[in-house]
């Protein structure tokens, strides 16, 4: 088939990807300006390429008509997420979306598979708006922790260095790393409320810090300079004692100042 006609095929399933990380990436941003814990690490999307979809049609006896009815991972994307617990909170978080559609759920994490491959996977359908109308396709969203992402990487770039055929001591090789970061995710869970208040303070600290500089900025175009370089002397040590509940203070006693100088509403 012409090139030309495969890119009119595959530009809506770029649609797709491009809002998806984008709505993904949202998530995260939103989590970080509430100052709470992202569930989502970060996000990937890839389209797949034309050869992997000739081989896979080749492979499946799949033509030309039925494609989007019978490849639903042209549109791919993939979540990373710190903890295992964060993987389960993000498919609750895209069944409660009214903008996917879950077709397809595989939890690889409780039913590894036998090459030791661990991950959710997900197909949901998406509508894209594109300028022939509204057009509903699949994509595959991956989920998994940054433990199984590298084992998943390295694993995967095995497969090209074999082209396919493994040698059987690495395969062992694999499938005992692959039982190590089951411990590896296992302990990391068990720590996992100790790194969610440590993350969530760092969160909360780095906000206050953003609003206190923002602050300080909207004085300087409106108050008198001496007495913002005072403030800001004060900020710096306040700063430096590391202490939330301080900065806090520190942040309602500077809005006060501000709201006198009618400084709050400046941008
Ligand atoms: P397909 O028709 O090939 O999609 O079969 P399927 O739907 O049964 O596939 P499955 O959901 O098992 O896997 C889809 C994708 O997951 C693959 O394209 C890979 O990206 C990934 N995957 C699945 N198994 C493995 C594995 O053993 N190792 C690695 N590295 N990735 C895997
Ligand atoms: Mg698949």
């Amino acid at each position: 088939m012409e090139i030309q006609l495969w890119r009119e095929i595959l530009a809506p399933y770029q649609l797709a990807v491009d809002e998806l990380v984008v709505k993904f990436n949202h998530i995260i941003r939103e989590s970080r300006t509430r100052g709470t814990y992202s569930p989502i690490e970060r996000v990937e999307g890839r389209v797949k390429d034309l050869s992997s979809i000739l081989n896979k049609m080749q492979k499946k006896d799949v033509n030309m008509n039925d494609l989007e009815e019978k490849i639903k991972d042209i549109a791919g994307i993939r979540i990373i997420c710190q903890f295992v617990e964060d993987i389960y909170r993000v498919v609750e978080i895209i069944d409660d979306r009214s903008d996917m559609r879950i077709l397809e759920k595989k939890d690889y994490i409780k039913n590894v598979k036998n090459t030791g491959y661990r991950s959710f996977h997900l197909i949901v359908e998406y509508e894209v708006n594109t300028l022939n109308g509204p057009k509903k396709l699949p994509a595959e969203i991956q989920i998994r922790t940054l433990a199984m992402d590298f084992w998943a990487t390295v694993e995967h770039s095995l497969h090209y260095k074999y082209q396919h055929h493994i040698p059987e001591y690495i395969q062992d090789k694999l499938i005992n790393a692959s039982n190590a970061i089951i411990v590896l995710d296992q302990e990391m869970s068990a720590v996992r409320d100790e790194i969610l208040d440590a993350q969530n303070s760092f969160r909360i600290k780095a906000n206050l810090v953003s609003d206190i500089l923002h602050s300080l900025q909207n004085l300087y175009k409106v108050g008198n300079r001496r007495e913002v370089l005072k403030i800001q002397e004060e900020f710096y040590k306040v700063y430096e004692q590391d202490d939330i509940e301080l900065l806090t203070h520190f942040g309602h006693q500077l809005d006060m100042i501000a709201e006198g100088h009618g400084a709050q509403s400046l941008q």
